[in-house]
């Protein structure tokens, strides 16, 4: 009875985070759309049937993620892991920044970010402002809207994306027999803002869990978030994930969530190369990103929606990217994928 309650309530609030998502998205791009009509994204209008098949893919993501929790795989508590309060309290400077971000676009302005940065610090298709987002990945303001941001862009299924690496990367893991779970060691690269390590340290309360990204701003607020709850605090690092600061064969698992749509072709392959040098052999990467055409081409004109919509400039060329030949080149074997909403997972592994 008790299961069922909580999986009511689940539904329920994911139905809620759904309509509120839908909400802001209408309101917003038609106020400024009526504020600033040359700024309006040229996206073509989702049919009712695709909307169907949009929606019945988003129910089996969370039929999925409840199954998964229920079989233990994470506690249910993770579920309803959200700062609602912090979420409500920056919700207005979501749309105060709305007319800046409108702007930018109108201007087609996507390197508009703070003046304090030192570009050398960066690789050049870094220096952006990916999905119109003020100050790019670079100030403390952008790292404290992002996680609600994303949370609106999805409709509330960043997290439950964000969890479909649990069940491979646990798989993989269980290769390491009967090593203790303190010995675990995992990096999740691209950490951002820490919502994958959050989902990480649910699941592996114990494993040594490492996060890296570019941004300070970002690892700072993965800071403050994954102080607020009790568990071991991951390590958390600064570099470029094309060449990250670990040794070879230090880590178990690696696991790389919404960075590779981000990243021009070679950068991609240097980063799927680098998560082969730093794994031990036996060790297990778990990749996820965007749909792509090739597993999902009913939802050719959404993704093309939101390429027109938000600036992405690598997307068009990642939905026709074929990411298992890139794990191969790099040497990884029992490659796999599977699709969740709209996710791609794929699990690899180091050869011992
Ligand atoms: C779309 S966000 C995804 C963040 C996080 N994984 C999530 O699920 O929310 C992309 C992240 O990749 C980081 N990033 C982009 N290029 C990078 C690179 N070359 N090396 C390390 N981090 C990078 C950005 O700073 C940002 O935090």
């Amino acid at each position: 009875m008790a299961d069922l309650l909580t999986k009511i309530a689940y539904q329920t609030m994911q139905q809620g985070k759904g309509l509120l998502g839908l909400v802001h998205k209408e309101t917003s791009t038609r106020l400024m759309t009526l504020v600033a009509p040359e700024g309006s994204p040229k996206t073509k209008p989702v049919s009712a049937e695709l909307f169907r098949q949009i929606k019945a893919a988003m129910d089996r993501l969370q039929q999925i993620d409840w199954e998964e929790a229920e079989r233990g795989l994470y506690p249910t508590s993770l579920l309803f892991d959200a700062p609602w309060l912090d979420w409500a309290a920056r919700y207005p400077l979501v749309w105060l920044d709305t007319p800046r971000s409108w702007n930018r676009r109108v201007e087609r302005n996507v390197r508009d970010l703070p003046r304090d940065i030192d570009p050398q610090a960066y690789p050049e298709y870094y220096l952006q402002n990916f999905h119109h987002q003020s100050d790019g990945y670079l100030s403390d303001t952008s790292a404290s809207l992002y996680d609600l941001q994303v949370e609106i862009l999805f409709n509330g299924n960043a997290d439950p994306m964000r969890r479909r690496v649990l069940a491979p990367l646990l798989q993989g893991l269980s290769g390491f027999g009967e090593r203790p779970a303190t010995q675990l060691r995992v990096l999740d690269v691209a950490a951002g803002t820490g919502r994958t390590l959050r989902q990480l340290r649910g699941a592996l309360p114990q494993a040594q869990l490492v996060g890296l990204d570019l941004s300070h701003a970002y690892l700072r607020q993965a800071n403050r978030w994954l102080s607020q709850l009790p568990g071991e605090l991951p390590q958390l690092v600064q570099g470029n994930a094309e060449a990250m600061p670990f040794a070879d064969a230090s880590m178990q698992g690696v696991t790389c969530v919404f960075l590779l749509h981000e990243l021009p072709a070679e950068a991609r392959q240097n980063v799927i190369n680098e998560c082969y040098r730093l794994l031990e052999p036996g060790g297990v990467l778990v990749l996820a990103d965007s749909v792509q055409l090739a597993d999902s081409p009913q939802f050719e004109l959404v993704l093309d929606n939101f390429r027109k919509a938000f600036h992405e400039p690598y997307y068009a060329d990642y939905i026709r990217d074929d990411i298992e030949l890139r794990l191969q080149q790099a040497g990884f074997a029992s490659i796999s994928g599977a699709t969740h909403f709209m996710s791609r997972v794929w699990q690899a592994r180091k050869p011992r």
